[in-house]
């Protein structure tokens, strides 16, 4: 099963501005993702079930509140580098969430072929997945979205999650197209949260509009 969706919120969409304009400095670049992250991981967290759950508040009464199901068995894996502040934002939210890293390249020197890049996937850190966890997967600019599937094609040889999220803040069509057909060969619950789609890439596999590389931008390099 495969969904995506597009939060556009008058909050998030500011923030993607800010993040948009060249003049945006690295300090507030990054801060800009770490924004993002908080209101990605808000709109995710309504995707989970809730329960009842009664409190005793300190005057006697007993309240009749809720507790957000799974939220325990969250666990979010960055893929490096720009990510890391996006996830920054998503543990405020998700505080108990465990985490994991993977470090993938795009093969630069073959070039880009359809649309398509060669994925070098080079570090993987994970939890052990025992098919209970909801996966959260930290990548800022889904671009064609075959990091991601190779992110996830190595996730998948470590065990099964029993649901998958990807927060990103700018993906196009031809990824979720990808992700889709993706996620239904895999036979995985995937959904795609993202602050916006943007139409097309250059020939250089960056998003346009998009906001540029923003590992770079993330990290002043
Ligand atoms: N990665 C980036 O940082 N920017 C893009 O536009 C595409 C991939």
């Amino acid at each position: 099963m495969f969904e995506y969706r597009a939060v556009n919120k008058k909050y998030a969409q500011e923030v993607l501005t800010q993040l948009r304009n060249k003049e945006t400095s690295q300090v507030e670049f990054r801060k800009g993702l770490v924004r993002l992250g908080r209101v990605l991981g808000l709109e995710i967290v309504e995707d989970f079930e809730t329960e009842e759950k009664l409190v005793e508040t300190p005057l006697g009464t007993i309240y009749k509140g809720i507790r957000i199901k799974d939220f325990e068995k969250v666990c979010i894996v960055t893929v490096l580098r720009a990510a890391w502040p996006l996830t920054e934002g998503l543990v405020k939210i998700f505080y108990s969430a465990k985490q994991g890293v993977i470090a993938a390249r795009r093969a630069e020197e073959k070039g880009m072929h359809n649309r398509e890049f060669d994925i070098e996937v080079n570090y993987v850190k994970v939890p052990k997945m025992n098919g209970d966890e909801i996966l959260i997967i930290s990548d800022v600019m889904v671009a064609t979205g075959s990091t991601l599937i190779a992110a996830l094609k190595e996730l998948l040889k470590r065990g099964r999650a029993k649901k998958y999220y990807i927060a990103s803040v700018i993906s196009t069509p031809v990824a979720i197209e990808k992700l889709g057909k993706f996620a239904a060969e895999a036979n995985i619950d995937l959904k795609l949260f993202t602050i916006a789609v943007d139409p097309e890439l250059n020939d250089k596999g960056y998003i346009v509009p998009g906001l540029g590389d923003a590992g770079d931008r993330a990290f002043g390099t």
